[in-house]
């Protein structure tokens, strides 16, 4: 019998202390809930409102503890990175949207890079931390047409230029994710995804590669399975690659009992420009270069990892069935009373 007080020894092993930066994000959301499900990780959701309906509802989680930080007071991120053995980090470069500007702003996304980074080189010298995942954007595929390349990926992969310059590649590995399949959800009057429309940012013929954001959370979940072999590693992740045609076909075949027709509609470069330049620069260079995930080369990695894709088929049929919560008007096209309506990112 033990003595009243006495400290009995767990025989379970302790979680292990992870920070995710912008945890509110779609990918970091992704991120936090995969990890809260394996019981394995003590999870500090960063964020910057810790009172948002976003960061209440991460915070809400198992093993999830909400953090209030910024990724541009490198002050709050070195608190917040105290005593962390992992990071998962992300940067954005979306600022509040301007005309003649857009929201796309690069020099945003790179102090928070330098700041994020400065960070973890101080919680790696401190000794606790070993492992930095961080989550970039995927390279082309033909790297001798990536010029011009959209300015927010330059921004991506600059600072895991300056995660090697600060020598710390040895701990770090670099999930490079393609376009979300969320992105279909643009608000875009005129240009929503409905059961009649599929909407894209490039020519119906071209092969696109796409990826479910939550995925990107079974990829960190993998990759921090197996750390040892995934550490120094950079890798071009995507879950699908299909034509515009092919993917308005796989909604096609989800409603075609309901006797309807799907079909992809390419939205116009020029308006694309107009809104988001950078966005327009992105569609060129996947037409022009292409994303470049190994799409074998995946699978095999996958496997290992224990990592199931979601198929584009299974996503729409999940928002179809309003599995997700999503609020997108399927059934009819866009209203202007259905504006507020749609999925606020
Ligand atoms: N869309 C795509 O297809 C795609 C594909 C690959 C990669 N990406 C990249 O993925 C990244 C994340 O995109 P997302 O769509 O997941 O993000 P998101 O849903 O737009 O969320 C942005 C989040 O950033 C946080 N944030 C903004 N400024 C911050 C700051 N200064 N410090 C800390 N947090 C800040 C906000 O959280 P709080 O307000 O709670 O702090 C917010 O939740 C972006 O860099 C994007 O370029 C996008």
């Amino acid at each position: 019998m033990l003595e009243q007080g006495a400290i009995v020894e767990s025989d379970t092993k302790r979680n292990t202390v992870i920070a995710v930066t912008m945890a509110t994000s779609r990918q970091g959301a992704g991120v936090v809930k995969e990890l809260s499900k394996t019981n394995k990780y003590q999870i500090r959701a960063i964020t910057r409102n810790t009172k948002s309906a976003k960061a209440l509802e991460i915070g809400s989680l198992n093993n999830v503890e909400l953090v209030k930080a910024d990724l541009m007071d490198p002050e709050s991120l070195n608190k917040a990175f105290e005593g962390v053995e992992v990071i998962f980090g992300n940067t954005t470069p979306t600022k509040g949207w301007k005309l003649f500007r857009g929201s796309i702003v690069r020099s945003y996304e790179m102090e928070q890079g330098y700041n994020l980074i400065n960070q973890v080189k101080t919680a790696y010298e401190k000794g606790k931390l070993n492992h930095f995942v961080f989550s970039s954007i995927s390279k082309a595929k033909d790297p001798l047409k990536n010029e011009p390349a959209p300015g927010h990926f330059t921004s991506k992969w600059d600072i895991e230029e300056y995660i090697e310059k600060l020598d710390l590649k040895k701990i770090t590995t670099v999930l490079r994710p393609v376009s979300y399949f969320e992105n279909f959800e643009n608000k875009l009057p005129g240009y929503n995804i409905s059961k009649k429309v599929f909407p894209g940012i490039i020519g119906k013929d071209f092969k696109w590669q796409t990826i479910a954001v939550e995925d990107i959370g079974k990829w960190v979940r993998g990759i921090l399975s197996k750390p040892e072999k995934y550490k120094t590693q950079s890798i071009n992740i995507a879950g699908e690659e299909l034509t515009g045609h092919e993917m308005a076909m796989t909604l096609q075949r989800i409603v075609s009992s309901e006797g309807l027709q799907t079909n992809y509609i390419k939205i116009p470069r020029v308006a694309i420009k107009f809104l988001e330049y950078d966005i327009g620069v992105m569609a060129d260079w996947i037409e022009r270069s292409g994303y470049g995930a190994d799409m074998k080369k995946l699978k095999i990695i996958q496997k290992e990892l224990n990592i199931v894709p979601t198929s584009l088929k299974d996503w729409l049929k999940a928002k179809l069935e309003n599995k997700n919560k999503s609020q997108i008007e399927w059934s009819r096209h866009w209203k202007s009373s259905q504006w507020k309506l749609l999925w606020d990112k």
